[in-house]
């Protein structure tokens, strides 16, 4: 919760993470923990349905960004679900997101769509990127 509150101006609530974890087989959480303290350090939420998968969530603590820990757990996600079938992934990012839009571009991502004032706090589209895995 302290990096999803550091990280967004419109954080997911805890009842919401509690309620992905709990769904199973459609929802599946990845996290990042230092190797010291195994702390959480990153975190990736992605849907799977058939063979389509669309990834709700990725974040990385702010004193831990820029090391690569968002492009691994990117990285980790994209290879298992390739592996075990999945041909499409998807996603949406704020149109003024420029790290996570690079981070995305660096796979593959594509623009598929846009939608109106998707976010709030502060008003704003969101750009729904597509991948062919
Ligand atoms: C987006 C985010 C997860 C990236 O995580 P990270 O661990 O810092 O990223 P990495 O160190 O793995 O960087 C991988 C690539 O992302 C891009 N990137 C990351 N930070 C960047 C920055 N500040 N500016 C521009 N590009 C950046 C680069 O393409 C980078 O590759 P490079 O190092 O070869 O240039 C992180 O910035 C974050 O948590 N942001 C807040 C939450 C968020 O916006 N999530 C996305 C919601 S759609």
């Amino acid at each position: 919760m302290a990096i999803e509150r550091a990280s967004f101006p419109n954080p997911w609530h805890e009842t919401t993470f509690r309620g992905e974890i709990q769904n199973e087989g459609i929802s599946f959480p990845l996290v990042a923990s230092e190797p010291t303290e195994r702390r959480v350090v990153g975190y990736i939420i992605f849907w799977r349905i058939q063979d389509e998968i669309q990834i709700n969530n990725i974040a990385v603590h702010p004193d831990f960004r820029g090391l690569g820990i968002g492009e691994a757990i990117l990285r980790e996600v994209l290879d298992k679900v390739r592996a075990e079938g999945a041909v499409f992934a998807s996603l949406e990012v704020r149109v003024s997101n420029g790290p996570a839009r690079a981070l995305y571009e660096k796979f593959g991502f594509e623009i598929i769509g846009s939608r109106k004032d998707y976010y709030v706090n502060p008003a704003e589209d969101a750009l729904v990127l597509g991948l062919n895995l």
